[in-house]
């Protein structure tokens, strides 16, 4: 059982976002991995399907560790799941190690038994003068499985969501981005070189983000301190992109204590 977070609070007054502060990153994951779990198989009741955003990096690592072990050792079962992934460095093919989609595979997709044909990743191999037609597509196809349920975001120092990097309208859609210099300095390590880092990338948009029925953000360590406590805190503006979640109605932001250090107090309060 997940443990009880420290602090639970809407900001406010309002309803959004809501701001959880979890003893560590492992009891956030476990309690944003049980709202999905409660999400798909009260949709399997129903004859119906869930659908997931769903991010990469070393945020929800932990996430899909416990999905994992939920459809182990619990039976938890991703047949009734689609899930669409948030975005896609540009110029890198599925089997590239360092792209998202192989990401995906090997850190969730193959450990579930989820059929391949409802994963979707975007696709970051073609041509620019394809691209607007295909994000276009990405769209329509997420609009036809009804739209998705529960999107799952972390967030990068500049406060990008997704790859929406500062400048992002609120209402993007998905595109290709060119990736800010500190987002390819996080990546570096990832990569043999400097020059390997990809330029750009293809990101759902933050308008495709907020459609999303639920939102939940994680963040976990000193590192993202200052950003989540901007995101919060400060004007609303494209310059800041995490803080367009403040206008969207169920938007929870998951952290550790490190993560959650620079909060005000009145928006942690129980
Ligand atoms: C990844 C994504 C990004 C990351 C963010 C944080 O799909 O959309 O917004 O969530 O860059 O990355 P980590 O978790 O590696 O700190």
């Amino acid at each position: 059982m997940p443990s009880q977070p420290l602090h639970s609070a809407p900001k406010h007054g309002s309803t959004s976002p809501q701001v959880i502060v979890h003893a560590d990153s492992q009891a956030a994951s476990a309690c944003v991995a049980r709202e999905i779990s409660d999400l798909i198989r009260e949709r399997a009741r129903q004859g119906q399907m869930a659908v997931l955003g769903l991010a990469t990096g070393s945020t929800p690592l932990q996430l899909y560790h416990e999905l994992i072990r939920l459809h182990r050792q619990e039976g938890l079962s991703f047949s009734n799941v689609i899930t669409f992934n948030l975005d896609e460095y540009c110029g890198l093919f599925a089997e590239h190690p360092q792209s998202y989609r192989h990401f995906m595979q090997e850190n969730l997709f193959r450990h579930i038994a989820i059929p391949a044909e409802q994963t979707f990743v975007p696709d970051g191999t073609l041509a620019a003068d394809a691209l607007p037609a295909y994000c276009e597509r990405w769209e329509t196809h997420i609009a036809s499985t009804g739209g998705i349920d529960l999107q799952v975001l972390g967030i990068g120092r500049t406060g990008h969501i997704g790859f929406n990097e500062p400048g992002s309208a609120i209402d993007s859609t998905t595109r290709m981005i060119q990736l800010d210099p500190l987002t390819r300095l996080d990546a570096r390590a990832h990569f043999p070189d400097e020059q390997s880092v990809p330029l750009y990338a293809v990101t759902m948009g933050i308008k495709t983000i907020l459609q999303a029925r639920k939102i939940r953000l994680l963040a976990w360590g000193e590192a993202k301190a200052h950003i989540v406590a901007k995101a919060l805190t400060e004007a609303i503006s494209p310059a800041l992109p995490a803080s367009f979640l403040r206008q969207h109605r169920n938007t929870a932001f998951h952290l550790d204590k490190a993560a959650a250090a620079y909060i005000p107090e009145a928006l942690c309060q129980p």
